[in-house]
C-alpha cells in the first residue's frame, strides 16, 4: 500500500478539514441565495423599442451604420443568389445537378409546389381543385424552353398570382427545385428515342 503524500495525508480527517469542506458544499446555495432574481430583473436597461432621451432622434436602438451587412448577408454572387449573369438569366442552375440535389429538390417540390402545380407539374394541384388560379401546366414549350434562370426567378421574386418563396426555400434549394422542374419536363416530354436501346422492350411492353 502505497501512502498518501505527506500534504494530502496531513489534512485527511483532521476538524479544520472537515469544516472546510462543510463550507465549500454551502458555498453554492449561499451564492443563490444572495443572487437572487429581483437585482438582474432591476437592472437599468433599454427594453427593445424603448424611447431614449440620450440620442436626438429620441431612439435606445442606434440604427446599423450605412453599408452595414448581417452576418451570411453577403450576396455577391449574382448567379447563385439572383439567377442573373450581368443582369440576363442564366441558362443553368449554377449548382451540381446530380442525383443528391434532384432527390432534395423533388422533396421541396413536393412540400411547396406540388399544392398547386401538382405532383408532375400539370398544375392540377389541391389547391388549384378548389379554387385558386391555375398555373400554367410546366410541360408547355414557353416553359420547357425558358431558362433555368427564370425558374429560379419566378420561385424567388413570386409571378402574378404566385407569391415569392425566396422567405420560405434558401437559394440552394431553390435550385434544387430549378434542377427538379427540369426533371419533371424531360419525364412527361420523354420520346421512345430518349429511351436506351435495350431499355425499349420492357416500355413497350408494359403498354400492351
Ligand atoms: C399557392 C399556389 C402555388 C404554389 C404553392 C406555387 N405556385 Fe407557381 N404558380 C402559381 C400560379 C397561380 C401561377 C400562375 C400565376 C399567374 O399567371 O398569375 C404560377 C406560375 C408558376 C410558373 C410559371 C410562370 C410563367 O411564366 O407562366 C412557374 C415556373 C412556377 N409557378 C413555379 C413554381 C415553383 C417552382 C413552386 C414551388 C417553389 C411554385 N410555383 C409554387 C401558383 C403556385
Amino acid at each position: 500500500m502505497n501512502p498518501l503524500p505527506t500534504p494530502f495525508r496531513s489534512c485527511r480527517g483532521t476538524r479544520p478539514a472537515r469544516s472546510a469542506r462543510l463550507a465549500a458544499a454551502a458555498l453554492p446555495l449561499l451564492l443563490l441565495a444572495t443572487a437572487c432574481a429581483p437585482d438582474m430583473g432591476k437592472q437599468p436597461k433599454y427594453k427593445p423599442l424603448a424611447p431614449s432621451s440620450t440620442f436626438r432622434d429620441g431612439r435606445s436602438a442606434r440604427p446599423a451604420v450605412k453599408g452595414t451587412v448581417p452576418r451570411g448577408g453577403l450576396r455577391l454572387d449574382e448567379r447563385f443568389f439572383k439567377g442573373r449573369s450581368g443582369g440576363n438569366l442564366v441558362g443553368t442552375a449554377p449548382i451540381q445537378v446530380n442525383r443528391k440535389a434532384l432527390e432534395r429538390g423533388r422533396d421541396r417540390f413536393d412540400v411547396f409546389c406540388s399544392p398547386c402545380h401538382g405532383h408532375v407539374g400539370n398544375g392540377d394541384g389541391m389547391v388549384i381543385l378548389r379554387g385558386f388560379r391555375k398555373p400554367p401546366s410546366f410541360h408547355i414549350d414557353r416553359l420547357r424552353e425558358a431558362p433555368d434562370g427564370y425558374i429560379f426567378d419566378v420561385m424567388t421574386n413570386g409571378f402574378g398570382a404566385m407569391a415569392s418563396y425566396a422567405s420560405r426555400i434558401p437559394p440552394e434549394d431553390r435550385w434544387a427545385i430549378t434542377a427538379y422542374v427540369r426533371a419533371l419536363q424531360l419525364s412527361q416530354g420523354a420520346r421512345i428515342e430518349d429511351v436506351p436501346d435495350r431499355e425499349r422492350p420492357k416500355l413497350l411492353g408494359a403498354k400492351r
